[in-house]
């Protein structure tokens, strides 16, 4: 039987309260991303940033159970929003130091407000663009056990971005990329990593690739339906 976490249900007031959360926010131009579905006015009510840019439960709970199955001590998060699936990598293993980078001042200002409201504690939160920060949380980061790669869904940042971390990653270290499949641009990208020589073993999941890197095993791709 599928083991209950009570954690799980806390996350839920999270989302609950952002369902329900009116107040606007100023968009910021970083990139493409989900954010390209309609043309968004500049001033944004948060409950429609929310819909559109955080993780499902569904989605969300499978990273905690990813983080709970392997424990990664250091983890890094690329793309924080309001903090929804932050809050799941770091209570699945609250020993953990996450890291995780975001652009937007309003998004970090909220999730920020909620890191202290779900008491986690072991959440860095770096704000600026990635382009500059990546460089700045690598530096802090002694070796990547777990990634979440979920900011800029384009071909140059998804694949750039992917090899900064490739710097300090090991042989038990999990990437886990998001929207592999949303454009031909994310295909592409996802080709190209699964090509590389330091990627093993991958699953695609079809939202979410996921990289292993366990050396001494043929490279091999698996594609999984996951019902959640
Ligand atoms: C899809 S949302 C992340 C959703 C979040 N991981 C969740 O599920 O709760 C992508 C986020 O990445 C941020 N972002 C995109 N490109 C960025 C960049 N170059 N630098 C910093 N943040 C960036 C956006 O502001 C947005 O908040």
């Amino acid at each position: 039987m599928r083991k209950k976490y009570y954690t799980l249900d806390e996350l839920k007031s999270y989302r609950q309260s952002l369902k329900q959360n009116n107040s606007e926010i100023t968009l910021v131009d970083l990139g493409a991303g989900s954010f390209n579905k309609p043309t968004l006015p500049k001033q944004v009510r948060v409950n429609t940033i929310h819909k559109r840019s955080s993780h499902s439960e569904k989605d969300t709970e499978l990273l905690y159970r990813l983080v709970l199955h392997f424990q990664p001590n250091h983890i890094l998060e690329l793309g924080t929003c309001l903090g929804v699936s932050t809050l799941y990598l770091a209570k699945a293993n609250k020993k953990a130091n996450v890291y995780t980078l975001e652009g937007n001042p309003d998004y970090a200002a909220l999730a920020r407000k909620a890191f202290i409201q779900y008491q986690t504690h072991n959440i860095t939160l770096i704000e600026g663009n990635i382009h500059q920060t990546l460089k700045i949380a690598m530096d802090r980061i002694p070796s990547l056990d777990f990634a979440f790669l979920d900011a800029h869904h384009a071909y140059e940042p998804t694949v750039q971005f992917f090899k900064t971390c490739l710097a300090k990653i090991n042989e038990h270290s999990v990437i886990i990329l998001d929207d592999i499949h949303w454009s031909p641009e994310m295909e592409r990208a996802w080709e190209t990593i699964k090509a590389m020589e330091e990627v093993k073993q991958t699953i695609d999941l079809f939202q979410f690739g996921i990289v292993f890197f366990k050396p001494g095993q043929v490279k091999e791709h698996f594609v999984l339906r996951y019902m959640g």
